[in-house]
């Protein structure tokens, strides 16, 4: 197991990552100093059926009695119907200003308990256990938590930082095949803004990531978080370095929204939206030819689509483009790679951006 810190000052907590321990999960949860007895479980229908069992039996070792609260998986229940249901739960389960909410399962669990935590009695303490890859490599860590509202995703949120963070790499076996691609769309931005040997390392150990080696998974978890951790560490709320994370999702939040949702999983959209900033970053950062062909291949590799779709030039991906949140004034801020391994952000004006797509 590997166990690292989020330095958040008083907000500072550990990350463990391993391949099965989720076991531990009691025992590491009274080790970063929660309080044991009445406890809730939040998490999905489906990860309830493979993991709910094992993480209340976890919790209980850890002397934590915790009500399991489930709700129907998928992104629909990041609403605030879902939110409204669990609130009674909470109620029902007789929970305190020194109970613990555990999330366990991907990052609408994760979104979704976490801002239930943020509300509830003015703030619970929570505790995230990813169980997606999205959610190891990304939503789990850095406070964000939220729901969707019906005229936009994740409008309605708070920051609140978990109490802990452990990601058993071993529940990723079970992962259907294209939620676990999608999620290696983010472990490859870390190694692009961040991390040159990381995309060398990514190069060779694809085919054992891809086969769910539990060595390889914990090593690209934690090599994922360690840097999200960094930069939340030094920007919690995304004044500057923060918004590096964001390589690949100007063009990918836009063509996810124009497509319509679901048509393209967000990592794909993602991979896609990677591959416009590195012909962005050809033009307007000095990339050189081969570092953009290694993305190219590293994320191909990963079995992630690099291509625009023939029809994103409509009217829907310019409105959904000049929507985006990072846009200020006539521009939007842009983040593009010098090289591999290093980010800069950049303001393009549309045109500038639509000629190069
Ligand atoms: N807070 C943040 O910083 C942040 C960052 C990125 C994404 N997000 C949010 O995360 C959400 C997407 O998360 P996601 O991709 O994890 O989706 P998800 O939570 O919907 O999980 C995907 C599917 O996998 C199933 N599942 C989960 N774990 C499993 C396992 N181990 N084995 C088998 N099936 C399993 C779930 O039941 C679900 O059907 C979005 O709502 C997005 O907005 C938040
Ligand atoms: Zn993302």
């Amino acid at each position: 197991m590997d166990t690292f810190r989020v330095e958040l000052g008083a907000q500072a907590h550990p990350v463990h990552v391993g391949a099965e321990i989720l076991d531990r999960l009691g025992e590491l949860a009274c080790a970063a100093g929660l309080k044991s007895g009445r406890a809730a479980l939040i998490t999905d229908s489906n990860v309830a059926r493979l993991y709910g069992g094992r993480a209340t039996d976890a919790l209980a070792q850890g002397g934590f009695d915790a009500a399991i609260i489930e709700v129907a998986a998928g992104e629909g229940s990041k609403s605030a119907a879902t939110l409204d249901q669990v609130y009674d739960r909470l109620v029902a389960a007789q929970l305190d200003r020194s109970s613990v909410i555990f999330a366990l399962g991907g990052g609408v669990v994760g979104d979704l308990a976490g801002f239930a935590a943020a509300t509830y009695l003015r703030g619970l303490a929570v505790v995230q256990v990813p169980t997606t890859m999205t959610a190891q490599v990304d939503s789990a860590l850095g406070g964000k938590t939220g729901i969707n509202h019906r005229s936009a995703k994740n409008l309605i949120g708070a920051f609140h930082q978990p109490r802990m963070i452990l990601a058993d790499v071993a529940t990723l076996a079970t992962l259907p095949d294209r939620e676990f691609r999608e999620g290696l769309a983010e472990v490859i931005k870390y190694g692009a803004i961040m991390d040159a040997p990381m995309i060398a390392a990514l190069e060779s150990a694809m085919p054992a990531i891809l086969a769910r080696d539990a060595s390889s998974l914990q090593r690209i978890v934690d090599q994922s978080l360690r840097h999200k951790a960094t930069v939340v560490a030094s920007d919690e709320r995304e004044g500057g370095l923060r918004k590096i994370l964001n390589f690949g999702h100007t063009i990918g939040h836009a063509l996810e929204a124009s497509a319509g949702y679901g048509s393209y999983f967000h990592g794909e959209a993602v991979a896609i939206g990677m591959i416009a900033a590195t012909a962005l970053s050809r033009a307007h950062a000095g990339l050189s030819a081969a570092d953009a062909d290694r993305l190219q291949r590293l994320i191909e590799a990963a079995g992630l689509p690099t291509k625009m779709p023939t029809a994103w030039r409509g009217e829907h991906f310019e409105r959904a483009l000049k929507l985006d949140k990072k846009r200020t004034g006539e521009g939007v801020e842009f983040v593009l790679l010098d090289r591999l391994g290093h980010a800069l952000t950049r303001k393009l004006g549309f045109e500038e951006i639509v000629a190069h797509l």
